[in-house]
């Protein structure tokens, strides 16, 4: 578990980051338009504060609640999704001076010293709040509004082209999961355990623009044979006909919204905000397919041993120190998509480049449990979304560092299109 110092520095920076995300928004932006993807920003940063108040300073701390009302503000098991805007919630300042608040007195119970309970609790919500923090970054993305203003955040790197081919995986007996030596995993890594894989080829890089234009020029979202049936429901239903923040000027190029401002699509970067629906289509229609989530995992944290899978795995596609230091795309790095050549040196063993960040990546899998899985104290994280999204792997531009690995497992509805996601395929076999 992380050392009492780098507890508080992360508890404060991410309440910084959390407050960086709104400081320039409008109370009406605060607020927004009712959707059935992302939250009111005034209720989720509140939530988020809430979070860390129920686990740390009531659950163990046996505090009283801050405020009479506050389960019933703020509670996202509880409270239905389109009830969020109807709610009596404290106004700006005095929603900023409660998540002000709670994170102090947070503080200094990390001063007075820590169980290892307690650690684990501020750390969870930490997570908890870069989760949240992310979410933010694509809500601005969803409601157009102007890219948010970081301090502190490092520049992207400029270029990196693209990466062609695949790289071939051979197959064997391999350990799905995180390892009983780590000191932080979530309920739904756990544990490794075996899964037989058959040898298959994964593309080096993500799927570009560029080859996303050849789909939709090629008339991929009217075609029905590309789609499942499902997916073409959802298709028909939202008359989708190319990404949702794409258009097409009048003189026939491709544009990209990158939150407020049209700009044109960048060839080599990747392309991103696809649900799946739209990723297993392009799939089919570039004859490839979705890597499972086994496959995905493998070809990010395995190697070669004579001829077969390795047995030991990674923790990072690098290695195992972690990429605080800059390995990958990641932490609002360039505020947006770096090129899908870019980070060279950060490569799988099997050369797979940006398994961790840039974009997160579908996978064919649904969301389900390991065998022996039992839930966190916070039971709600995994449990209630077993069997109904699919899993995502690495991570994007907007992902915390400090939260991913190889083995990490995100998970939305197949219809999402406003979270950070791309796509890398797998050759049909
Ligand atoms: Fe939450």
């Amino acid at each position: 578990m992380e050392s009492a110092k780098t507890l508080a520095e992360w508890v404060s920076d991410a309440r910084q980051r959390t407050m960086d995300l709104v400081a320039d928004l409008t109370d009406d932006q605060l607020m927004g338009p009712s959707l059935d993807t992302v939250n009111p920003l005034r209720w989720e940063i509140g939530h988020m504060a809430w979070f860390q108040e129920k686990w740390v300073l009531r659950h163990l701390e046996k505090q009283a609640p801050y405020r009479k009302n506050v389960d019933a503000l703020y509670d996202s098991i509880a409270i239905p999704h389109d009830d969020r805007w109807d709610l009596p919630l404290p106004n700006r300042e005095e929603t900023l001076t409660y998540i002000c608040e709670v994170r102090d007195q947070v503080l200094e119970r990390i001063e007075q010293g820590l169980s290892e309970e307690e650690a684990y609790h501020i750390l969870y919500a930490v997570f908890h709040e870069d989760m949240h923090t992310e979410a933010f970054t694509y809500t601005r993305q969803t409601h157009g509004y102007p890219p948010p203003e970081l301090t502190g955040v490092a520049p992207g790197p400029s270029g990196g082209g693209r990466v062609d081919g695949d790289v071939e995986i051979p197959g064997g007996d391999f350990l799905l999961g995180a390892g009983q030596d780590e000191s932080f995993v979530f309920d739904n890594e756990k544990w490794a355990h075996p899964v037989a894989l058959e040898p298959f080829s994964i593309a080096r890089a993500l799927v570009t623009q560029s080859e996303f234009v050849g789909f939709v020029e090629d008339g991929g979202y009217g075609r029905k044979e590309l789609w499942s049936e499902e997916g073409w429901q959802w298709r028909e239903t939202e008359r989708a006909d190319h990404p949702v923040y794409w258009r097409k000027e009048s003189g026939g190029k491709w544009q990209r919204r990158d939150f407020d401002r049209w700009v044109p699509l960048e060839s080599d970067r990747p392309v991103i905000h696809v649900n799946w629906f739209e990723a297993e289509a392009y799939c089919e229609w570039a004859g490839r397919r979705l890597p499972t989530e086994a496959e995905w995992e493998a070809a990010a944290a395995c190697g070669h041993d004579r001829g077969s899978l390795s047995k030991s795995k990674r923790r990072f596609p690098w290695g195992d120190e972690g990429p605080e230091s800059g390995q990958a795309h990641l932490d609002w790095r360039g505020m947006g998509c770096a090129e899908v050549g870019a980070y060279p040196e950060a490569e799988s063993a099997f050369g797979c480049r940006q398994m961790i960040g840039n974009v997160w990546e579908w996978t064919s899998s649904v969301f389900l449990p390991y065998p022996g899985f039992i839930a966190d104290p916070y039971e709600e994280y995994s449990e209630p979304w077993f069997e109904t999204r699919k899993v995502l792997r690495g991570g994007s531009w907007a992902t915390r560092s400090r939260l991913l690995r190889n083995t990490w497992r995100n998970y939305f509805t197949p219809d999402r299109r406003d979270v950070m996601a791309g796509l890398r395929t797998v050759a049909k076999s």
